[in-house]
């Protein structure tokens, strides 16, 4: 036997099997078929001691160089199915993006998202402006730079969430009010200071008008003059903005904040019949803010001198504003993501609130 003829004979056999290989699958059986451990190449390798010494060497580079042209084949023929397997799905996984959307997928915007828009509207228009605060918080800007030294009785009011205690003892928190960015704003501009700041806060209670989160809106002025009559006046405009009429009717509380004097709490006229809750009548009351002159402490704490300077800040619920306003009585429904209450209650993208279009229109 002519071992080089049959070696050609082998090459060209496998070499059109290659060719043939139509997926992965095939392609694997050729090359175990050649040059597996029983294949045909190495059957061939393993025979060679059989061979006179002369031959065996130039029957040895021979074998060599045709199992790494087989090799090679094989590998490029992978490629190619390869290729030709995506060109196959990408063309199966078209997408028509030219179909219309299907109707159940249309979404609303959130109670909270549109009261929030349209208490932004009504403070901008008042000469307000938007600031931030973070919702993990220190110690010293959630209760000691407001007055609420460690062992105050008003920290026992507002279920605090803590974090784990760090090395050195301090613990960070969930803020329970938006009233550490009054503090972060004065450090950070110059007065005269006129913000609000909406924002997520946190307690650890839950009822039908509790939720361990919510949402507030702060809001901190800081001059030279400003005084109680600016704050009811701002109080009463916001109102009757909000709610887009000159009659509801306002209670304000004397009370007690660590970091206002005089303080003062807001309630709006409302009734609870027949699981509804209506703004302007009956007898019940809904507090909605707390209120009151910046205490002289929070303004040093603050970096600013409060022998000239003084001002107003107020922290309005902004749920209880939602549910005042749009009648909705249960403020737990407003973060369990039911799509049948969000698409009752939500509002179009397109309804964006604006003073001069109409704020709830
Ligand atoms: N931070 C107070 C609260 O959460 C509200 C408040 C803000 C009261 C500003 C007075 C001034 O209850």
């Amino acid at each position: 036997m002519n071992g080089k003829d049959d070696l050609q004979e082998l090459e060209a056999r496998f070499l059109a099997e290659i060719e043939k290989a139509g997926d992965e699958r095939a392609l694997e059986d050729i090359r175990v078929a050649a040059l597996g451990k029983k294949g045909e190449i190495s059957t061939r390798m393993k025979g060679l001691g059989k061979l006179p010494p002369e031959e065996r060497k130039s029957m040895g580079q021979a074998l060599n160089a045709l199992k790494s042209r087989i090799a090679e084949a094989i590998a490029a023929r992978r490629e190619v199915l390869k290729q030709q397997a995506l060109a196959a799905r990408l063309e199966k996984e078209r997408v028509d993006v030219t179909l219309p959307v299907r109707p159940e997928h249309k979404g609303s915007i959130h109670p909270v998202s549109h009261v929030w828009e349209e208490v932004v509207e009504i403070f901008a228009d008042l000469g307000f402006s938007v600031a931030e605060g973070p919702h993990i918080e220190t110690d010293w800007y959630n209760f000691e730079a407001l007055n609420i030294p460690p062992e105050h009785p008003a920290r026992q009011e507002h279920d605090t969430f803590y974090f784990h205690r760090k090395d050195d003892g301090t613990r960070m928190l969930l803020r329970t009010h938006t009233s550490p960015v009054q503090i972060r704003t004065m450090e950070s501009t110059p007065p005269p200071i006129r913000i609000i700041a909406p924002g997520r806060t946190f307690r650890c209670d839950s009822d039908q008008t509790h939720t361990p989160m919510f949402h507030q809106v702060e809001a901190l002025v800081i001059d030279e003059e400003t005084h109680m009559g600016h704050l009811k006046w701002t109080l009463e405009e916001f109102c009757k903005a909000f709610f887009e009429t000159d009659s509801v009717k306002m209670r304000f509380r004397a009370s007690h904040f660590p970091f206002t004097e005089p303080s003062m709490e807001v309630d709006i006229n409302c009734s609870w019949e027949g699981g509804q809750v209506k703004v302007g009548e009956g007898d019940d009351w809904l507090e909605i803010l707390g209120s009151g002159m910046v205490h002289p402490n929070v303004i040093r704490a603050g970096g600013l001198d409060p022998e000239r300077y003084q001002g107003y800040a107020f922290g309005i619920g902004l749920d209880r504003l939602a549910m005042l306003k749009y009648g909705i009585p249960d403020l737990r429904a407003f973060f369990e993501a039911d799509l049948r209450w969000l698409r009752h209650y939500g509002f179009s993208f397109l309804q964006v609130p604006t003073l001069a279009g109409g704020l709830s229109a």
